[in-house]
């Protein structure tokens, strides 16, 4: 227990001190900079499409594609929004609405109430048809002339849930309207993903398409420093944060989410120890944690079985970061499963339950060959998931 006189101390210190950050938000993913760096003609290749809203012209459907913070989302709603103020400005309608079909729906019926909600419209809150809920919505935007923009962020995860039906009779909507006109704008992680679709849903969707290419390092520096000039307080960064956190950005994919994040878990890391200043030790201190995190995550959000899958290596393991036999695992979670009542799965099940994990980065698995006996798989854990958090979110998932 500390003395009374140093626990006020312990206070004092850390409001001299003052934290690292300055304003913070901007490190946020929401947040939308002035500036964009590195992504002049991907902003152009958007106002290029969609500008003859500008005009009351029914602008092209597109796509755009890219891998995780390339800046995708970023790009086109800050486009979309510019140009709807543009044409408030010369006293024509162009409006929007957004939706993230990962985080805010995963059926059609809810795409349509966020549209509707987006676009301002009433509705009742029971006993409404999904063609109810999408009747009201084209009947209210059709009540202006006007160019209409429906952003379907992260739309192939809708599509995997729902099919691509209600993507085909989107793209017919426009011979129904009166007034209005309805522009599709499709954004995806997954580059493959429009090779799944319907070929007609297809043809009318990617009319035009735009891929966003990976950030490099350098480019990630860039971004960074634009950012943290007022994130951050004057003088907060030690030098070559920056760089670092650019550098492991740029490992995977230069993604700028990730290096965004990674400073602002640095510079939370530093507050806590109240050092003033963010060092490059505390730049490893988030990657550690960020993808602690990670593991958390996709543990808790598994189905219970693969949980219960999870919790027998972690137990055969018992604190150890050695290889176990699959075998082993099998014989734990048959006998855990009777504690938590479920009904085993057969060991070919649990097999693909281990594939995953590996896929996952939860387990390192590697067959090994046992002469004439034929060949086996071992497991390891990740050090990520050998923690007491990882066992805790277990136990309560399983009450155990
Ligand atoms: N060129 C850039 N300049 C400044 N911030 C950027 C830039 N590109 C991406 N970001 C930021 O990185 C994060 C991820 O970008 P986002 O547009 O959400 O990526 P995506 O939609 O491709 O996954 C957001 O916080 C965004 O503001
Ligand atoms: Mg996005």
């Amino acid at each position: 227990m500390l003395k009374e006189r140093s626990l006020a101390n312990f206070f004092d210190e850390y409001l001299k001190k003052g934290s690292v950050f300055g304003d913070k938000s901007r490190l946020q993913t929401n947040y939308k900079p002035e500036d964009i760096p590195h992504r002049d003609l991907q902003l152009e290749q958007v106002g290029v499409i969609i500008r003859p809203a500008l005009r009351l012209e029914r602008p092209s459907n597109f796509f755009v594609y890219g891998k995780t913070g390339t800046g995708k989302t970023l790009v086109v709603t800050k486009m979309v929004d510019f140009l709807i103020e543009t044409a408030s400005g010369a006293g024509v309608f162009v409006s929007s609405a957004y939706v993230n079909c990962k985080l805010d729906t995963d059926t059609v019926y809810g795409l349509f109430t966020t549209l509707a909600r987006e676009a301002g419209i009433d509705l009742p809150s029971t006993g409404l048809s999904t063609d109810d809920v999408s009747g009201a919505f084209f009947s209210a935007i059709d009540k202006k002339k006007q160019v209409f923009f429906i952003v379907l962020d992260e739309i192939d995860h809708l599509i995997k849930k729902a099919g691509d039906d209600f993507l085909y009779k989107l793209t017919r909507q426009n011979e129904q309207l009166l007034n209005a006109q309805v522009a599709i704008i499709g954004i995806s992680n997954d580059l493959m993903f429009a090779d799944s679709l319907d070929p007609r849903v297809k043809s009318s969707l990617s009319q035009e398409e735009l891929v966003f290419p990976p950030y490099n390092a350098v480019e990630l520096q860039d971004i960074l420093n634009d950012r943290t000039l007022s994130a951050f307080a004057e003088g907060a960064l030690e030098t070559g944060v920056v760089e670092k956190c650019a550098a492991y950005a740029a490992r995977e994919h230069g993604d700028a989410r990730r290096a965004l994040d990674l400073l602002r878990v640095a510079g939370e890391l530093a507050d806590r120890k109240s050092s003033g200043k963010v060092s490059i030790a505390d730049v490893d201190g988030a990657e550690e944690k960020i993808e602690r995190d990670k593991v958390a995550d996709i543990v808790s959000t598994q189905p219970k079985q693969a949980q219960v899958v999870l919790f027998s290596i972690i137990s055969v393991t018992n604190g150890s970061s050695k290889f176990i036999f699959t075998g082993e695992v099998y014989e734990v979670y048959r006998r855990l499963c009777q504690t938590v009542g479920l009904r085993p799965l057969t060991q070919r099940r649990v097999s693909d339950i281990l594939s995953e994990f590996d896929m996952l980065g939860v387990i390192t698995a590697r067959v090994i060959s046992k002469g004439r006996h034929g060949r086996t798989r071992e497991i390891m854990l990740a050090e990520q998931a050998g923690t007491v958090s990882v066992r805790r979110i277990l136990q309560d998932a399983l009450g155990i």
